[in-house]
């Protein structure tokens, strides 16, 4: 019986933390720092546009271009990778927190 339970606490422990789902922007945030930079003032990979300064609403129209494919450039399959981590609630609350940063 201990060990079931004990097996049990894992798994639930894994699917709340395996995918960002309802996470708040800064939280979120956190998975873009290493490409984008802490205050999105890096060009990812040397490639993306600087995002700092882009209003809420064209972060969200690039993300969701990128997980419907119909944006991006050279790399947009790394960012299509992003993008399909995060649920709609996600990507509007890490977009408010960049336009903000
Ligand atoms: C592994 C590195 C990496 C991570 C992590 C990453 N990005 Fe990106 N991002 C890129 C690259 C590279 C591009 C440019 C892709 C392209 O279109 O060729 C990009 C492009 C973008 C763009 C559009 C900029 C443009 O050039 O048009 C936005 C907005 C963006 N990323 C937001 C995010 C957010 C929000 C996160 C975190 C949830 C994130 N990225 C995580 C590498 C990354």
């Amino acid at each position: 019986m201990k060990k079931l339970s004990c097996i049990f606490f894992a798994v639930s422990a894994l699917a709340i933390s395996a995918p960002v789902v309802h996470a708040g922007g800064a939280e979120v945030y956190q998975t873009c720092v290493e490409c984008h930079g802490a205050n999105a003032e890096l060009s990812a990979m040397g490639k993306s546009q600087i995002i700092q300064g882009w209003p809420a609403t064209q972060i969200v129209e690039a993300i969701n271009g990128y997980k419907a494919g119909t944006y991006g450039g050279p790399l947009k399959a790394l960012m299509k990778v992003q993008g399909d981590k995060l649920d709609d609630a996600s990507i509007q609350a890490v977009a408010e927190y960049i336009s903000g940063l």
